[in-house]
């Protein structure tokens, strides 16, 4: 009971406690405002503090030279329970952490490098991209005509069916003109569901219990119902991920339904911070016409480089020489990027910061980093609320990793994917699907936003969730690209 109340007092070397109200703590200030909520704690107590939030305890280092400090206390902070303990309440899968499933569970953890990552990344990324021209071809029409459709309803459409296909595959066979519709509507159901069950996260991840929220698990069940195993036995070319993470469960002996939620949940990884991420970088293009120049450049150079009547194919170096893309996608991350890395206390222990500061953290309290305080600083980043497509990028028009706080070199400068433990294993990937998704756009259409001045602000109620969406869509009006299609 003495966690809940407000009874807890500040012991010797503990980080300053800020205690707010009983029970609720800081939470309602916290809520509305979690960057503003941090800032102003950081200028009043410095790298270290203790928030009660929520009848909780949560110490946030701000400090990005004491992040790899945190990261290295495998021992004292635990990462797992924290993750699985989450997504076990939110996916209803079976607990990976139990003695019964640990052991092979490690397996299943391992996937993520083995197929993600290396080698077979190249694969995969060659996947999407003959994906994201399928989904291109169905939306972009070769005839003259502006379109006019939301931004995020153009991306969301184009990313989600690509990204879904690329790791969960097709329908087998060669589908009869009368089924091509068909395939189409499931596509739709299936985003639909997986933008309802993705809605109500703020709320799962206050603490909601899936079941209050309704509509989101009706979606969450029907998103399980197509991929259960019998469903994607029948479909072809599904990733290695999905494929060796269906073995794998299937030697666990989990029940069907358990093992279709466990691929929900790896679906919601692949798309919930991609689909908002390839927005702003699409959004931050065309709001900035130098930007978009820069780009569409750059993307001209490699087409050119690509015969003509094959579907486009990218080698590794390919994908990498397009800087100016990878820079408008950082940059765009760095703005819209708005993760906490947790972590929780297996012991009391005493943690030393960079700065030789030592601060006692107690057995059970949890370790918070908001990387978006390093992303928005201004002696990091100067008019850190600027997009600059550019930043990125050195004189020469290569990668630019040097970035620097009071004159010190910063590792963790730009953390949208984590870090540690927990770092995205699907980092990767998702900047090459992206990168590909650009490319795609500025190839075959002219874009342009209908109303240029509108400036788009994040939706702050999924802070701590990754990338922020916008808080409303914008209108964008496209169509085929009439420089290429009349040379
Ligand atoms: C975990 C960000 C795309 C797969 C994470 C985490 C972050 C993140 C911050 C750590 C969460 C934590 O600390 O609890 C992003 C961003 C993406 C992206 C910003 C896109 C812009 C992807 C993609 C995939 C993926 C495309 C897979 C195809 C995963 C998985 C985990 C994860 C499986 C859990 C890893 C674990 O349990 O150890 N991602 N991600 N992510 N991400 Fe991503």
């Amino acid at each position: 009971l003495s966690r809940v109340c407000w009874s807890r007092t500040r012991r010797a070397k503990e980080p300053p406690l800020e205690k707010g109200w009983p029970f609720f703590g800081v939470i309602l200030d916290y809520g509305k405002n979690p960057l503003g909520f941090l800032q102003a704690a950081q200028q009043k107590y410095g790298d270290i503090f203790t928030c009660q939030l929520a009848g909780k305890y949560f110490t946030f280092i701000t400090d990005p030279f004491s992040f790899s400090t945190v990261m290295r206390q495998g021992k004292n902070l635990d990462f797992h329970k924290f993750a699985m303990g989450f997504s076990q309440r939110v996916f209803g899968h079976a607990d990976f952490t139990s003695p019964l499933f640990s052991e092979s569970y490690r397996e299943v953890h391992s996937l993520f490098r083995q197929t993600l990552q290396g080698p077979p990344l190249q694969q995969l990324s060659q996947n999407m991209l003959r994906n994201l021209q399928t989904a291109f071809q169905h939306c972009v029409p070769s005839a003259n005509g502006w379109i006019e459709e939301g931004l995020q309803c153009f991306t969301t459409r184009i990313m989600f069916e690509a990204g879904f296909v690329t790791l969960f595959g097709k329908k087998a066979g060669l589908l009869q003109p009368e089924e091509i519709g068909a395939v189409g509507t499931c596509m739709q159901k299936a985003k639909r569901d997986f933008l309802a069950f993705d809605g109500a996260f703020p709320a799962l991840a206050a603490g909601v219990p899936i079941a209050l929220c309704r509509r989101a698990w009706r979606a969450r069940e029907a998103l399980a119902k197509g991929l259960l195993h019998g469903e994607l036995y029948h479909r072809m070319c599904i990733s290695d991920l999905i494929q060796r993470r269906m073995d794998a469960f299937d030697r666990m002996h989990l029940d069907e339904t358990g093992k279709a939620r466990t691929h929900v949940c790896m679906l919601w990884a692949s798309q919930a911070n991609t689909l908002p991420a390839a927005f702003w970088s699409l959004y931050y293009t065309l709001r900035t016409p130098a930007a978009f120049v820069a780009a569409r450049k750059e993307v001209d150079l490699i087409m050119a480089q690509i015969p003509n009547d094959k579907p486009v194919s990218l080698s590794k170096e390919q994908l990498e020489s397009m800087t100016v893309l990878e820079s408008i996608i950082k940059e765009a991350l760095r703005l819209s990027s708005a993760s906490i890395m947790i972590r929780i206390a297996n012991d009391d222990f005493i943690l030393t910061l960079d700065s030789g500061q030592e601060a006692a953290i107690r057995k059970g309290d949890y370790i918070a980093l908001y990387p978006r305080l390093i992303h928005l600083d201004p002696d990091i980043y100067p008019n850190p609320l600027e997009f600059k497509y550019d930043r990125f990028l050195d004189e020469d028009g290569q990668r630019r990793s040097q970035f620097f706080k009071n004159g010190r070199q910063l590792k963790h400068y730009l953390v949208p994917f984590g870090s540690g433990a927990s770092e995205c294993p699907g980092r990767f990937f998702a900047m090459n699907e992206i990168k590909q998704f650009l490319m795609l756009a500025l190839w075959h259409c002219d874009l342009q936003l209908s109303e240029p001045d509108v400036t788009l602000s994040p939706d702050r109620t999924r802070a701590g969730l990754g990338i922020l969406p916008p808080s409303q869509d914008v209108l964008l009006r496209y169509k085929a690209r009439a420089d290429r299609y009349t040379e």
